[in-house]
């Protein structure tokens, strides 16, 4: 069986960095499930579909026409059909989108398949809200990322200015707020830390101390695979 690591959390606590940075360490491949929420909604706004339009959304997550690349440069590029969304996929709008059609099991069943076929030799790192209760719920190592609202917030804020995205830390926390709320007490797959879940909070933690500490619980868990690095 193909060992996966599974990280789940609210938005800002750092999952995404730190699940990057592992995969990149073990030479492992990489899920950002919260991507291909973000792409439905996008492909949603594109196609004209109104916004409760479950069945059109489930249509388009069921046949997402989506090619992730790397440039010369080492950075990532998200094409959506023909055209590049890289820089509209990581917006605030769009994960509020997002967070929206990710509300419907129509949508999120649609996106199934095409998750677990992520989980490929050597390895996996997932990144999302539902990896480690539902996607890949025999995963053998499960992470809960989480940290305070506001640090969360402050991170994403600092996350998207880096990308050059004009943000306002006010709009953003109340976003982030809404957003925990819309995840927590969706009726499928809330943002919910399982019981065999190691629960990380990274409020006065470091990236590298994140990222060390899943190490470190990487090694106890797959011995065998991960000793070489
Ligand atoms: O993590 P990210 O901010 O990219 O996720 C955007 C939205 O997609 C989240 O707010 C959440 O509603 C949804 N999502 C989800 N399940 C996942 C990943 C993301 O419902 N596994």
């Amino acid at each position: 069986m193909v060992p996966v690591i599974a990280i789940d959390g609210p938005g800002g606590s750092g999952k995404g960095t730190v699940a990057r940075l592992i995969a990149q360490k073990f030479g492992w491949h990489l899920l950002d499930s919260g991507a291909l929420y973000r792409l439905v909604a996008l492909a949603g706004l594109r196609h004209g579909l109104a916004a409760n339009d479950v069945d059109g959304h489930a249509r388009l997550a069921a046949a997402l026409d989506v090619t992730f690349e790397v440039d010369a440069q080492g950075e990532e590029r998200v094409m959506l059909a023909e055209s590049e969304v890289t820089r509209e996929l990581r917006g605030e709008q769009t994960g509020e989108a997002a967070s929206r059609v990710a509300a419907w099991p129509e949508v999120r069943s649609g996106l199934l398949g095409r998750q677990r076929a992520f989980a490929r030799a050597p390895g996996l790192v997932a990144d999302g809200r539902d990896m480690g209760s539902i996607v890949f719920c025999d995963a053998g190592l499960k992470v809960f990322l989480t940290a305070s609202p506001q640090d969360r917030a402050r991170r994403r804020y600092k996350q998207l200015k880096g990308k050059g995205l004009s943000v306002n830390l006010a709009a953003l926390s109340a976003e982030i707020a809404e957003r925990d709320r819309r995840d927590t007490t969706r009726f499928v797959a809330p943002l919910i830390a399982v019981p065999d879940a190691i629960v990380v909070d990274s409020t006065a933690l470091s990236i590298e101390d994140v990222v060390g500490r899943v190490i470190s619980l990487a090694r106890e868990r797959f011995p065998g695979l991960t000793r070489q690095i």
